[in-house]
């Protein structure tokens, strides 16, 4: 016998995901991936660059190839940390085609286990792990950049841009996203990128407090209805 009852979907967001969320969500969930590694690694030609000029983007790595690798920060979390976003099954197929796009410039759909917060179950009690989908640059799509040199793409990230936007405020986006997560959400890779770029730039993180790009609204995450009005997915 089949169903005509589609199950919710999981999706976990490790890079604009995470302050911008998808249509139609009903619970945005705080915690961890593992097994992955999170790399500025992805060439962006369709959102923080163009393909003339691509800019740089978050991919995961799977651990065991990354340690394979010789990347400057030669340490990585065990954990990588994110938001899931449940999306109710009457929604699932129109969240689905329209988040595959993403499947452009590189990404691949992946599911993997995720682990909510601590904080956050202490007061919801999800059951542990969830299967998440997401989205991944595999090292084989074109898009993909490999280890950079920290210098070097610093600069690349304060010179990119494209129809989204500056590509050093997807960074600093990411950046302070993380820090809201939770206890250990902090993300070194990410961090210090962050803080090379505001050199470059001569400012202060103070300064950039004031001008982070964010969809939250004090610590309430923007909920947009439909497709249309929400604002296109990016890595
Ligand atoms: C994200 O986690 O924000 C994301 C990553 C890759 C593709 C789309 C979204």
């Amino acid at each position: 016998m089949t169903s005509d009852v589609t199950e919710d979907l999981w999706l976990f967001g490790y890079g604009s995901l995470i302050w911008k969320p998808p249509p139609h969500f009903d619970l945005r969930v705080p915690g961890h991936v593992e097994g992955y590694v999170r790399r500025f690694w992805q060439a962006s030609e369709d959102h923080r660059g163009t393909p003339e000029a691509p800019g740089r983007v978050v991919t995961l790595i799977d651990r065991s190839h990354w340690e394979t690798l010789t990347d400057q920060h030669s340490d990585a979390p065990p954990t990588t940390w994110g938001a899931a976003y449940r999306i109710p099954g009457p929604h699932v197929a129109e969240v689905r085609e329209y988040l595959d796009i993403r499947e452009i410039n590189g990404y691949s759909i992946q599911y993997t286990p995720f682990h909510v917060s601590e904080a956050f179950n202490a007061t919801h009690d999800l059951p542990a792990p969830i299967n998440c989908l997401v989205y991944v640059g595999l090292p084989d799509n074109p898009q993909f950049m490999g280890p950079q040199d920290l210098d070097s793409l610093a600069e690349h990230i304060v010179n990119s841009r494209g129809p989204s936007g500056e590509n050093k405020d997807y960074l600093y986006g990411l950046d302070q996203a993380l820090v809201e997560l939770g206890e250990g959400s902090e993300d070194e890779h990410v961090h210090d990128l962050a803080r090379r770029c505001r050199e470059l730039e001569g400012r202060t993180s103070k300064d950039d407090d004031n001008q982070t790009e964010t969809s939250i609204v004090g610590s309430e995450l923007k909920r947009l209805g439909s497709t249309d009005e929400q604002e296109e997915i990016e890595k």
